[in-house]
Formats: structure tokens, sequence, C-alpha cells
């Protein structure tokens, strides 16, 4: 990759999904509070990522981007330096192009260098770079700028491209990010989640240490889906090694909502140091099986289904990639936190309700 971070998927909160442009620098802060307070930073969300709509509209007389001075007056080098004193990473927001997305920003396009350095002495730790309002020019050229003028700063800066996917930035990303929307925008619900996990998915060979496919942030939490499709949802971003990026209000946890996000034995599948992301490996209609390695030979097994009614599922050794059909394996559910009883060789049958999953962590035992 770029750079030598995320050697593993990032995790973190970013302002967008639930807030948009309404944001202040006091949320943040209380949402860097939150993440501490709440546990969540110490099970490795740390990254505290400004979206859109921090900057005033105007660059100021030397050039710079400067921080909107009625939402953010202390600046961000300030927010900065509190995120840091938390233990937390800051990450901000710009643009490839003359303008951000929302259009209240300037763009960084041809300013690339000078950007870069005034996010480095603000001490950010992670930039995501969207692609609004640029001139045409290819996402290459205007992502590569960028790319070299982090670098050129010394400071190690998490580099996420927001290209949407259109270019398939997978097949190029890795010498320039450390991750790369591989899709348009998510939205809170089940169709929307499903979508943008098959359009990912497809890039899966792609994604490795230092660098990975983003299916865009969490909605976990926001109130567009059920609990067990959220569960879903937090199962296969988890298996996707995608960036665990949460999409709500922290400072508002519902119990429900925590049960997902804080799940350890979920969160180390995504964290494993193999780094290799699950695909699907077999559907029988809209029920799939999604299977992926994980490290000590073990391999993370998802069943989703995506039917209104329940049924059941067998992944077979064969497909998952279990050298032979003699091995046996124990098997964790990893939302149930219960190791089976029983044994299994040669497949592993599960029943799945409707819009829900199964998720499952193989060890073989011989
Ligand atoms: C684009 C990005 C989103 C978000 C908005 C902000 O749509 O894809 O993730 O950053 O811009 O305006």
């Amino acid at each position: 990759a770029a750079n030598l971070v995320a050697q593993t998927p990032p995790m973190g909160w970013n302002s967008w999904n639930h807030f948009h442009c309404q944001i202040n620098e006091t949320m943040i802060r209380e949402t860097a509070d939150a993440l501490v307070s709440s546990g969540l930073a110490q099970l490795g969300y740390k990254y505290v990522n400004i979206d859109d709509c921090w900057g005033a509209y105007d660059r100021d007389i030397k050039g710079n981007l400067v921080a909107n001075k009625s939402t953010f007056p202390s600046g961000i080098k300030s927010l900065a330096d509190y995120v840091h004193s938390k233990g937390l990473k800051l990450g901000i927001y710009a643009d490839s192009g003359y303008r951000t997305c929302s259009g209240r920003m300037p763009g960084s396009l041809g300013l690339e260098e000078q950007d870069a350095t005034t996010f480095a002495s603000w001490g950010i730790d992670y930039l995501k770079y969207d692609n609004c309002y640029n001139d045409d020019t290819r996402p290459t050229t205007r992502y590569l700028a960028m790319s070299r003028a982090l670098k050129k700063t010394k400071r190690p800066i998490f580099f996420s491209m927001c290209e949407w996917g259109d270019m398939r930035p997978a097949l190029w990303g890795s010498k320039l990010a450390n991750s790369w929307r591989t899709t348009d925008d998510i939205s809170d619900s089940w169709e929307s989640m499903l979508k943008i996990a098959d359009l990912n998915e497809v890039y899966a060979d792609y994604a490795k240490p230092g660098g990975w496919n983003d299916p865009d942030m969490l909605e976990v939490g926001n109130g567009g889906m059920k609990h067990n499709e959220y569960v879903v949802h937090f199962s296969i971003w988890a298996i996707s090694k995608a960036p665990l990026l949460l999409g709500c209000d922290i400072r508002y946890l519902s119990n429900e909502t925590m049960q997902i996000i804080s799940n350890k034995e979920v969160i180390a599948v995504n964290q494993d140091k193999l780094g290799i992301q699950a695909k699907k490996i077999r559907m029988e209609g809209e029920r799939e099986i999604w299977a992926g390695p994980l490290s000590e030979n073990k391999k993370v097994v998802l069943f989703v289904n995506r039917k209104t009614w329940g049924s059941p599922l067998t992944a077979h050794w064969d497909d998952i990639g279990f050298n032979k059909n003699s091995v046996v394996v124990e098997a964790r559910d990893v939302w149930e936190h219960r190791t089976l009883e029983r044994r299994f060789q040669g497949n592993l049958t599960a029943y799945v309700d409707p819009h829900s999953s199964k998720m499952y962590v193989l060890t073989p035992i011989f």
C-alpha cells in the first residue's frame, strides 16, 4: 500500500450517515468521549472521522482550508489535540475536485500538497477523499496527487479513496490508498445494504493488509433496519474485512446496537491478521453461504437468508476450502458466543431465520 498503516481494517466512527452536514466541534468531542466511556475505543474503534461540511465555504487569504467559524470555532488542530488526548485518532474529509460533495467547502484539486500539509500540521490521522465536482480527469491522476502529497508530509495518514467504484478502484487502489470505496453511497435499508454488499464482494481478491475494499460506512443503530438485519449487515462487513466505521450517534446507543457493534468475536474476525476477504461460495437463490480463511487454519462461514421465510442452509467443506472431506471441525457460533457440542465433518447445516444470518468460526481439530 501507500504507507504502513492499516494492517487490519480501520475501526472507528464517521459523522456522515447519521448527521450529514449537521456537525460541530461539541458533538465531535462528545462522540470521542462516548467512544471511550462506552468501551468501544477499547475494542478498537479508534478513528473519529469528520465527514463533509467541517470547513468554511472559502479558503483563507493564504489559500488554506479553514474550519467553519461558527460550527468549529476552536479549529481542527485543537480538536485533534483533544481526540489524541483520549487515545483516539482524528479523520477528516476533502475532495479531489473543485468543491466537496455538499458544495459547501472548496475541493483540493491542484492544491493537494498545500492541503496535505495543512492536515498533517493539524495532526490528522485519516483522510477521506471524495470525487465530486472534478474536472473529468482520470481519478487515478487526481488520487495519485493526494496520495503523493500525503506521503510527502511524512505523517502516517490513512488514505481513504471515495471514488464510488466507477473506475473499479480495487484494481489500482492499493498502490495509492489504504481503502477504496467499491460502491455508491449506502442508505439505511436492507435492500441498499445487500446491494452494496454484493457489489463489494466482486472485488474480494483485491483486499489485503494495508489496502481494503470499502463498501461504505455502517448504518447499524440508525433505525432503518430490524435488529436481525443489522446483524447481517455487521456480519457481512466484518467478514469482508471492511472498515468498521460506525455511522450512528455514539452518544445515545441502545443496548441492542451496543450488543451488535461490541461483539468481540465478530470484531476479531474482521481484524484477523491474515486479512483475507470472505466471498460468496454458494448461492441458492436468495440463500447464500459466504466463507473465508482466518489465521491458524480457521475459517469463517456466514449463512445469509435473504428470504422472508426461514430455511436450513448447508456449507460443504469443498466449498469452504477445507482440503479434505475428512477434516473435523469445532464450530463456534460467534453471535451466540457458544461452541456447538457436536463436531462436524464434511459439512455443517444450520437453520436460518428470515432476513437473518448465522456466523461460525470453524476450527479444525483433526
Ligand atoms: C459523497 C460520499 C459520502 C459523503 C458525502 C458528503 O456522497 O460518497 O460518503 O462523504 O459525499 O457530502
